[in-house]
């Protein structure tokens, strides 16, 4: 998502931006009374109060819709439950919501490495990272996340010793996301990615009658789900939360 805005930026779209805003909160679904059912029914009742905090703070931020949704969260955290993780890195923190939700999941020893390249964004979320007692386990990293995947190879002990990756930036990165976090995830555990559905744009043949913004990335994103598609190193599901999730469970190869 950051992505386009930085697109609307550059080409000055705060119109795009503002209809982008407007698409509605029930995503792929598009039905926000379904979707609104489910929040109400499953994940609201069961949201950590210190991550409704965080979310309510940030509701009139200019880029709100860039955190991770609080279902998709919910499903990020009962994965990191059943891998049991305790290492894990971040690739895109903007304010914190699944960096938060991911601390708060893993045990107090676990340790989780966050690369962003805008560090105001995370201060904003850090006093609720502070409040729950869980900045111990974040290493926030400033930065370009391409380079430091690079430099955490560079370190053989890094090698498959992460439990899960969840990649939610820089779509024209994904590729080279996904050969380093490849060596970096143990066999069994799993990287996700975000946006893989990018709006349900994806199945269209051509990308000329989807909104501008989408256009942004529409190949990138497509080129990523075929080579993930073919991949034999991972196990793979694509589910259709918030914007489209690709979970893929790296295999012995
Ligand atoms: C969609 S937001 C992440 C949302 C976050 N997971 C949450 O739950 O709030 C994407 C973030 O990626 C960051 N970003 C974009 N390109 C990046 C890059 N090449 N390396 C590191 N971070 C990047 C942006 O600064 C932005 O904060």
């Amino acid at each position: 998502m950051v992505e386009i805005m930085k697109y609307a930026a550059h080409a000055n779209l705060s119109h795009v931006k503002q209809k982008l805003v407007s698409e509605g909160p029930s995503g792929l679904l598009q039905s926000d009374e379904l979707y609104n059912y489910g929040l109400m029914t499953s994940v609201y009742p069961r949201e950590a109060e210190i991550l409704k905090g965080l979310r309510d703070a940030i509701a009139n931020h200019p880029q709100s819709y860039f955190a991770t949704a609080p279902d998709g969260g919910q499903f990020i955290a009962l994965l990191l439950k059943l891998l049991n993780a305790k290492k894990t890195i971040e690739v895109g923190v903007f304010t914190g919501y699944s960096l938060l939700l991911t601390a708060l999941t893993i045990p107090q020893d676990g340790k989780i490495t966050a690369i962003d390249v805008d560090r105001e964004a995370y201060e904003i979320g850090l006093p609720f990272i502070k409040k729950a007692n869980v900045e111990h386990k974040i290493d926030f990293v400033e930065s370009q996340a391409l380079p430091i995947l690079t430099k955490l190879l560079e370190n053989q002990e890094n090698e498959s010793s992460f439990d899960f990756a969840f990649v939610n930036a820089d779509r024209a990165n994904l590729k080279n996301y996904h050969e380093r976090l490849l060596r970096l995830v143990r066999v069994g555990g799993v990287i996700m990615y975000d946006n893989t559905l990018w709006g349900g744009t994806v199945a269209l043949a051509d990308p000329s009658s989807a909104h501008p913004m989408r256009q942004f990335a529409w190949k990138d994103t497509i080129e990523f789900n075929k080579m993930i598609a073919g991949d034999p190193q991972v196990d793979i599901s694509q589910v259709a939360l918030g914007d489209g999730m690709t979970i893929c469970r790296r295999i012995c190869w």
